[in-house]
């Protein structure tokens, strides 16, 4: 009820969370009662490992969830080449070795994949939360424990003020990611997701199943992974919702409704940095 100029709770009950929604100090006190560790994903393959890694993970060791335990997993092609960052006590990093694809589409589809059978092992036992983030961006401001939920998106900050019909959900009928008219509740960026582990696991799962059923019918769903993530978070409610403060396109002209950013997109040269390795 603080933000009357923003929906701050979705038809099913849900929160969607903005700046003046919640109190860092009440948080801190409810979670200082528990034991908790939380786990940040990211891809850095291919060129994108020398061009943003660096600055994601400085900057997420000054903004996200700081005070708290925290593994970060780098998945990568080239483990030998992540930097060593000096990390506050309490953090580590671990990292994860994947194979580059040909296709930046087939990459960013098999994320869910290579996500899925992680938080299947290890990532599971070490950590409650998980958060999945690209790495193709970098924090300004605090990014903590208000984040945290069963399962929680992002809404996208390019259509968080459009209404569904206009916003690029898939709309081919032979794609498994396909929404038709009047379905879809919001469009959420698939550049942060997180939850429960086997929240995250279920919603990769789903999503690397989804994009399986799309390649065995010869189509991909128009923003690949993001699609599916669409349709997923359609038909099994998240429980918490962030604004776009939560990764925000600074070339984006800020309304009053965006008081602070906290995750901010990087400059992205998709054009040099998709070309095949
Ligand atoms: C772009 C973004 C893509 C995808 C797309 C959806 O701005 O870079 O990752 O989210 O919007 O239209």
């Amino acid at each position: 009820r603080s933000r009357q100029d923003v929906l701050t709770c979705t038809p099913w009950g849900s929160p969607i969370v903005w700046e003046g929604t919640f109190d860092p100090e009440i948080l801190r006190q409810e979670y200082g009662r528990r034991n908790l560790t939380i786990g940040l994903t990211v891809f850095a393959v291919g060129r994108y490992l020398e061009k943003y890694l660096e600055q994601f993970l400085e900057t997420a060791e000054e903004h996200f969830m700081v005070g708290w335990r925290v593994i970060y997993y780098v998945f990568t092609d080239r483990p030998g080449a992540v930097p060593r960052l000096g990390l506050a006590p309490g953090r580590q990093l671990q990292t994860r070795m994947v194979e580059n694809q040909k296709r930046w589409q087939d990459i960013s589809m098999m994320r869910m994949h290579w996500l899925s059978q992680a938080l299947d092992t290890a990532i599971c036992r070490e950590v409650q939360y998980v958060f999945c983030m690209d790495v193709d961006q970098f924090f300004v401001g605090a990014f903590g424990l208000e984040a945290l939920a069963e399962s929680v998106t992002l809404l996208h900050s390019y259509f968080y003020r459009w209404t569904r019909s206009y916003v690029p959900y898939d709309r081919n009928p032979r794609s498994a990611a396909f929404l038709g008219p009047g379905e879809g509740d919001f469009y959420y960026h698939a550049a942060v997701f997180g939850g429960l582990c086997p929240r995250v696991k279920n919603l990769t799962e789903s999503c690397f199943q989804a994009v399986l059923q799309d390649k065995r019918q010869g189509v991909e769903a128009r923003w690949q992974e993001e699609s599916h993530l669409n349709k997923y978070f359609w038909q099994h409610k998240p429980a918490k919702i962030l604004s776009p403060e939560y990764c925000w396109d600074q070339a984006i002209r800020r309304r009053g409704d965006i008081r602070v950013a906290r995750l901010v997109w990087a400059e992205k040269q998709y054009r040099r940095l998709r070309q095949a390795a």
